[in-house]
């Protein structure tokens, strides 16, 4: 059996949520051919004639600690932001229904913000940080097995979480695991562990968020120990993607930028997980990140961001670059994006599980540096230039799979 004919699976931790259902419904939506391949990436010409496993290969499962299911996800999308079209729902109802099937309850450690916000919890409770690992390892598992997978691709699209204390964990695995076995399951970021329960079982792991999943060296050690694929962090789908597109044109004509200020403003659960002042300070640290690199100097930079519930899933960013030209000359570029938040990252989801799926089955393993391009805050990247980032996926994509990172 050839590799297109293998099935992989993508299992997303917050399914449920808006990236988690769309991506969902963009796979049902897919293979029954029901929409067009915009902005899917991995749909243009110069990947076709990479194996990468079609969206009727891709098996959805995932975990959510909310009571809500694919569903009434995507139809609240439609309903609060008229996003998706209502036939592409319907057309997609029974495969909707039937993903829910696989999509497992979580393991939530703060959840006041998703209570507040209505809908019922669904979240297992686990005495050790070991324990809940060793869960959701079954989880993903039982996935794989029930669906004879060939790969299983997990990828975080579950809420913001604030960023990873100081008290940290061990920095080496073997200590980690003997630290989890006599510690509650809040001893790590709820990131990381699903992050190593995704490596216990053998998964490739991916982190669409800001939070820290598996950016604690102990975990690194591990995924490298069990020799699986891993990338992330934090989608690059606005303003950032247009900060790493931009700030290499000043770089080149040597313009200089005194300051780069950003203001965004959204109203979907994502605004208001982020309206929490310490889960902002992920997001901030992610956003912030790319223009000293790619300019070789600190502009002043400012970035907010404010949730307003009115403005649902459509995400505003307003920027104003200052900068300076020949003789001192003052210059400013402003720019306005709307995008609707949801409906630019679900199809990078689904982008990443092909691309990952793919280098799996080439036999390749370690830290996707070539996937640099889909995130803000690459791991282990120094290349932020969205243009560079680009050329890299190209070349390793079409490269013989020899590169280990
Ligand atoms: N939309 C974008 O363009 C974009 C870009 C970059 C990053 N992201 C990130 O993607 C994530 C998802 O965004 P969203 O708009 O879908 O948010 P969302 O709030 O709609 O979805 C998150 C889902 O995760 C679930 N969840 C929370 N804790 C969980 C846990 N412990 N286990 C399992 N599920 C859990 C929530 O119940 C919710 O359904 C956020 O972290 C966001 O910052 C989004």
């Amino acid at each position: 059996m050839g590799n297109t004919e293998q099935r992989i699976g993508l299992w997303m931790v917050g399914a449920g949520g808006a990236v988690g259902s769309a991506a969902a419904l963009g796979v049902a939506a897919l293979s029954k051919d029901r929409i067009e391949k915009t902005g899917l990436v991995t749909a243009l010409p110069v990947f076709a004639d990479l194996d990468l496993p079609g969206a009727g290969r891709i098996v959805v499962g995932g975990h959510e600690v909310r009571a809500t299911t694919l569903l009434e996800s995507v139809q609240s999308l439609h309903s609060e932001s008229a996003v998706i079209p209502p036939e592409v729902i319907a057309s997609c109802t029974p495969e909707l229904k039937r993903m829910q099937r696989d999509v497992a309850p979580g393991i939530m450690l703060r959840g006041e913000k998703l209570v507040r916000a209505g809908a019922g919890v669904q979240s297992r409770s686990l005495p050790t940080a070991a324990a809940a690992v060793k869960r959701i390892s079954n989880d993903l598992r039982t996935f794989r097995r029930n669906h004879r997978l060939a790969h299983v691709v997990v990828i975080n699209v579950s809420s913001t979480e604030p960023p990873a204390s100081s008290q940290a964990a061990p920095p080496e695995y073997a200590k980690l695991a003997r630290f989890m076995q006599r510690s509650g399951a809040d001893a790590l970021p709820v990131s990381s562990l699903y992050a190593l329960g995704a490596f216990e079982a053998d998964c490739s792991y991916l982190n669409f968020t800001p939070s820290t999943g598996m950016r604690l060296p102990a975990i690194e050690q591990f995924a490298r120990q069990r020799d699986v694929l891993f990338m992330g962090r934090d989608g690059k789908t606005g303003e950032t993607l247009l900060k790493s597109a931009l700030a290499p044109m000043f770089a080149t004509r040597h313009l200089i930028v005194r300051s780069w200020v950003g203001h965004n403003v959204l109203g979907n659960r994502d605004g208001l997980a982020l309206s929490d002042p310490e889960v902002k300070r992920s997001k901030l640290d992610t956003k912030q990140i790319i223009l000293e690199p790619i300019l070789g100097y600190r502009p002043d930079t400012r970035t907010s961001i404010e949730y307003v519930p009115s403005l649902a899933d459509w995400k505003t960013a307003w920027d104003l670059v200052d900068f300076e030209g020949f003789l001192g000359a003052k210059m400013r570029l402003q720019f306005t994006w709307t995008g609707s938040d949801s409906l630019l990252a679900a199809p990078l989801v689904i982008d990443l599980a092909r691309l990952t799926a793919f280098e799996y089955s080439r036999g390749n393993r370690g830290r996707m540096d070539h996937l640099a391009c889909f995130f803000k805050d690459p791991d282990g990247a120094a290349e932020h230039r969205y243009y560079q980032q680009w050329q890299h996926l190209l070349e390793h994509a079409h490269r013989p799979a020899t590169t280990r990172a």
